[in-house]
């Protein structure tokens, strides 16, 4: 692994000039229509082949409906032109949300919902014109280990215990595990979060599998007992029966879609694609499995991200220039990050039978990214090139690439990490950078809060 290195590329000749001397598998295409082509997802077509990818902004109201700042993120993602807008993180229970303002969809706030889809797919037409109509994913998730519904106390929900991660949230390691009967009945709740969505006007669901939330986490449960831990099928089970019963509950043509961690960097045996004696290598046995778990259970879109963004190795799920508080600069160059993940959604691409694999950690690549995204698409190594951070910064930049040929630098994501900053201090997140004259004031005043706490704590 080379020395961290901040973005300071002028040229893409530069850039594939390091990419070069770093030895690592990147490419640039010199053509952009790649981007701009539609993409088959089931029985929908988006209008090109961007994405915004999920991001939190911890910001909706109490009772989980979207608020003035989660409207204003949708309609400027919509407004950007992305073909697909894939949504954060919506908590199918109150116990598994991981902040007390965390979307949820409940039959009580479903129209609030319908009303955000309704115009969010007018800002569409009306920026990018014709019948543009992006395809809208919500991510249905139960937050695990990391839940926090109430307040600022975690109330974690484990499905084995971690020696790692258990201190991080104010565990001992003898507190009791989940039980098989709550998991039992988690498919259920997928279910019924899955027939609001649609019957609310979304095209489908993402049943989360990243981070190391719940599901997540089970897909590592290699030291928990019954029937959710020890082998890949019982530590499976959980996302497997969550398919089928969301399928039973929206019919054939509802899009199923998954976001899995393909790789924990998490030492064996508490991580998943892990190698045994070096949790930094990439064992893709049981990654790849899993793929073609999904891909034959009907699941027709995949993204695949990686690492725990709550420990202290982010640069494996956003390769970033600056940390958050209290994380190392990591020894890798952030170039080495982002082939990672390019050669992570690669290989998921390729054994995914036909259904297109959402690409990510573009962000950090700046002005650059439409030409990496070209390259690989062009190559079949992904079927959409999204952008996470980049849409908090720059909402607008598929319209530019797509109608102007381009990104403005001077509107790019630099990468700085202050918006998970804002996360971690538990405030309500956005682009401090970019964004600033909305989140400039959130940023401090979440530090404010954050400094605040800890001194009561001490
Ligand atoms: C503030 C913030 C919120 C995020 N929220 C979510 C989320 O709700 N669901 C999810 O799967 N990933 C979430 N992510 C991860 C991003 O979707 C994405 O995988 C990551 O930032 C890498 O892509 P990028 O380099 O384009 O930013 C979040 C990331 C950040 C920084
Ligand atoms: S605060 Fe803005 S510029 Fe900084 S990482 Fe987040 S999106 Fe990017």
């Amino acid at each position: 692994m080379a020395k961290h290195e901040r973005f300071g590329f002028a040229s893409a000749g530069e850039l594939l000039e390091k990419a070069a001397a770093l030895g690592v598998d990147f490419a640039l295409g010199d053509d952009l229509a790649p981007l701009a082509k539609p993409v088959r997802v089931g029985a929908r077509i988006a209008p090109n082949s961007l994405a915004a990818l999920p991001m939190e902004g911890c910001d909706c109201e109490p009772d989980g409906s979207p608020s003035e700042l989660a409207e204003r993120r949708y309609l400027r993602f919509a407004g950007g032109g992305a073909g697909l807008l894939w949504w954060e993180a919506c908590a199918v229970v109150e116990e598994g949300r991981a902040n007390p303002l965390q979307m949820m969809l409940t039959a009580g706030n479903a129209k609030s919902f319908e009303a955000l889809l309704a115009k969010a797919n007018r800002a569409a037409g009306d920026a990018m014109g014709g019948g543009h109509r992006p395809i809208h994913i919500l991510q249905l998730t139960h937050s695990g280990r990391y839940s926090r519904p109430r307040g600022h106390r975690p109330m974690p929900v484990i499905p084995q215990h971690d020696p790692i991660l258990d201190p991080l949230v104010g565990l001992g390691g003898g507190e009791p595990v989940v039980t098989d009967a709550y998991l039992d009945e988690l498919p259920g709740r997928y279910a019924e979060s899955a027939r609001l969505a649609r019957d609310a006007g979304f095209d489908g669901v993402d049943i989360k599998a990243c981070h190391r939330y719940l599901v997540s986490e089970l897909l590592a449960s290699r030291v928990r007992d019954g029937r959710y831990g020890g082998n890949f099928e019982n530590r499976t089970r959980l996302l497997a029966e969550a398919v089928k019963a969301v399928r039973q509950a929206t019919g054939p043509d509802f899009v199923i879609a998954c976001r899995f961690n393909i790789f924990d960097a998490h030492p064996y045996p508490y991580g998943f694609g892990e190698g045994r004696d070096d949790f930094m290598d990439f064992d893709a046995d049981e990654p790849l499995r899993l793929v073609r778990l999904l891909r034959d259970a009907g699941v027709g879109l995949l993204s695949n991200t990686a690492g725990n963004p709550y420990y202290i190795y982010p640069q494996v799920t956003r390769p970033f220039d600056a940390s958050s508080q209290g994380i190392p600069v990591p020894d890798e160059h952030p170039l080495e990050s982002v082939a990672r993940l390019f050669g992570f959604t690669r290989a998921v691409q390729r054994a995914a039978g036909g259904a297109p694999v959402v690409g990510n950690g573009y962000s950090w690549l700046r002005q650059f990214a439409p030409l990496a995204g070209a390259a690989n698409l062009a190559a079949g190594d992904c079927g959409f090139v999204g952008f996470g951070r980049g849409s908090f910064a720059y909402p607008d930049a598929p319209r530019d690439i797509l109608l102007s040929g381009g990104m403005d630098p001077k509107k790019c994501c630099v990468a700085c990490s202050k918006c998970t900053q804002i996360m971690r201090d538990h405030g309500r997140t956005g682009c401090v950078v970019r964004d600033a004259g909305v989140y400039g004031p959130l940023f401090r005043e979440a530090r404010a809060e954050a400094a605040a706490r800890a001194a009561q704590a001490v």
